[in-house]
């Protein structure tokens, strides 16, 4: 148990010279008493809401629940916001500012008088980047999940049919680019598919995180499926208020959480929730920021491990709600107990074995068992082959069984206006065998690797009835999206991965069973062809983005910042 003296804010508050006496004096400027200070733990909220994160459209109101239950547990709350990476409409994407957000948070921590903290985040990067800095912080940490928000339905001549945010806008849209669905039809869609504060309620990026950090044991079990509209998640908010302020007295900070079975843990359930492949990048990143040893190969052999049990779009049919109401990630973690530490620590002080007896037994629809998936397929796989030396991901629960073993001619791009422009052009040379490549959409080349893997279906195509083909890229796709998309092709093209020499019309093979990824061209023509490549001009000669482009890590190394990785000591700040 930590004394009053040993925390982190009596450095500052506790400081017998003039700095400590302008400390109190500015604390009480703002209505606090001096004995608060003095007696309390200080207990940031990092909050990621903003007027352009409509995820996180909640989250004012959910840092007053924080600060009720820190305050109820004898705490003192400080509201601190943090970039809030909405994802839909930060450009060119959230991904560029995901290790933005970690140093923003690490340094907020480090630089102000905190001795835990509560991460009010949900929504796509905003979870690993939060999560990232606090686990190099290392004080203690809760994360509340912005929740996932409401079902949806679309009518259509009487016709009621599920809508799942993310999925269903690729859909509706191929749909529309092929003359099913018409522009009133678009309207309706627009001004409905996303019904109310909350993150995406399919199991994309964003519930597949916070899931994953359920399952790290740094979010209070079952906490982060609960929708956000649903007073069980505000009172939830004040929970990790109570529960934060024991935790600083319990030193219970996350080098004491996060163990190699604790990242085990959440590896099968990102396998069992069929999860985005963007968790992929994330999960090494948050691990190589613990110190522990995590690779892509340890995915892959989860994914051949653990089915998908989840049925949640994009590889099933329901949606977190329906997940919610089943019992959430307690009752999933439940149905794969066989294939986790059950001995790890969680964020509320006791371990996952115990959790997992209070959790509901699956209903065998929305969460199945393992004796009856929802896929045959896994939720992820890692190719590797000549042209993914490092590797590279598919999602074959969410791609199409008949194009995992596949070869066809390449008809490649080098970005993504020329690529856009083509699939559009209804004489585009090319059918449903055609293997469409995408380069110069990894982190360095793009830069900050986007979420233009999910390459769209060329308009000729789809007029065809053609709505799956075979796709390859250096890029990350979205959580939400399905289709035969292999992504985080690494090294990638612009550092001169093999990807960077693929011609139009070379022979391109996948077998996922057999986890392969092959250019079909001879070695001495490949050697020609590197021999002639020149990287394109970096365009950034300044700023962040220049910063990122020198120190981003490859997509089978998890995009960190070489800087930021590890575990090394940072010295506390001086006080005077
Ligand atoms: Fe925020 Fe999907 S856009 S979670």
């Amino acid at each position: 148990m930590k004394t009053l003296s040993e925390l982190r804010s009596q450095r500052w508050f506790a400081d017998s010279g003039m700095r400590g006496f302008a400390h109190r004096q500015r604390m009480q400027q703002q209505g606090w008493q001096r004995a608060d200070v003095m007696s309390r733990p200080m207990v940031a909220i990092i909050n990621t809401w903003s007027d352009l994160s409509p995820c996180h459209s909640h989250l004012r109101e959910r840092a007053e629940a924080v600060k009720k239950g820190i305050l109820m547990a004898g705490g003192y709350p400080v509201e601190l916001p943090a970039m809030s990476l909405g994802e839909v409409m930060v450009k060119p994407t959230t991904m560029l500012y995901r290790n933005f957000l970690a140093m923003e948070v690490e340094e907020l921590l480090r630089s102000l008088p905190c001795d835990g903290v509560v991460l009010l985040a949900g929504c796509d990067k905003t979870t690993p980047g939060t999560v990232m800095g606090a686990i190099s912080m290392d004080i203690p940490t809760i994360f509340c999940a912005a929740g996932p928000m409401l079902n949806d339905r679309h009518v259509k001549n009487g016709v009621s049919q599920v809508v799942g945010a993310g999925t269903h806008t690729r859909i509706f849209w191929d749909e529309y680019q092929a003359g099913k669905l018409n522009a009133a039809d678009m309207q309706q869609l627009e001004s409905r598919m996303t019904r109310s504060p909350g993150t995406c309620n399919t199991m994309g990026t964003a519930s597949t995180m916070t899931s994953i950090v359920e399952a790290l044991g740094l979010a209070l079990p079952g906490s982060t499926s609960i929708p956000a509209m649903d007073s069980a998640h505000t009172r939830m908010a004040t929970q990790c208020g109570q529960r934060i302020v024991k935790m600083i007295w319990e030193d219970l900070k996350p080098s004491r959480l996060l163990t190699r079975g604790s990242f085990d843990n959440a590896v099968a359930v990102q396998m069992a929730l069929g999860g985005s492949t963007n968790a992929a990048v994330h999960i090494l990143a948050m691990a190589g920021r613990a110190g522990i040893e995590l690779t892509l190969q340890d995915l892959d052999t989860a994914a051949r491990d653990v089915p998908v049990l989840a049925n949640l779009f994009p590889s099933g049919d329901k949606l977190m709600e329906d997940f919610y109401y089943a019992g959430g990630l307690p009752s999933l973690m439940r149905a794969i107990e066989s294939k986790l530490s059950t001995g790890e620590m969680t964020v509320a002080g006791t371990t996952v074995a115990d959790h997992l007896k209070l959790a509901t037994l699956p209903d065998g629809d929305v969460i199945r068992t393992l004796d009856n998936p929802v896929s045959g397929s896994s939720a992820l796989a890692v190719l590797k082959g000549n042209l993914a030396p490092n590797g590279a991901v598919i999602k074959p629960s969410a791609a199409t069984p008949a194009l995992l073993h596949h070869r066809g001619k390449a008809l490649v791009f080098d970005n993504q206006p020329e690529m856009l422009a083509a699939m559009a052009d209804e004489t585009l040379d090319c059918d449903a065998s055609t293997v469409l490549v995408l380069r110069n959409g990894g982190p360095v080349g793009a830069p900050g690797m986007p979420e233009w893997g999910n390459l769209p279906i060329p308009k000729k195509l789809l007029k065809q009835g053609v709505r799956d083909m075979l796709r390859l890229s250096d890029s990350r796709m979205s959580g939400t999206h399905y289709g035969t998309c292999v992504l985080h092709i690494s090294p990638e093209s612009a550092i001169g991965g093999p990807l960077a020499f693929v011609r139009t019309g070379d022979v391109i093979e996948i077998n996922v069973d057999a986890r392969k990824l092959e250019l079909h061209v001879d070695d001495e023509e490949l050697a020609r062809r590197k021999a002639a490549w020149k990287p394109a001009e970096q365009r950034y000669q300044r700023g962040f983005t220049q910063l990122y482009q020198r120190h981003v890590t490859q997509a089978h190394e998890g995009c960190d910042f070489d800087f930021l990785q590890g575990t090394a000591p940072t010295p506390e700040p001086a006080i005077f």
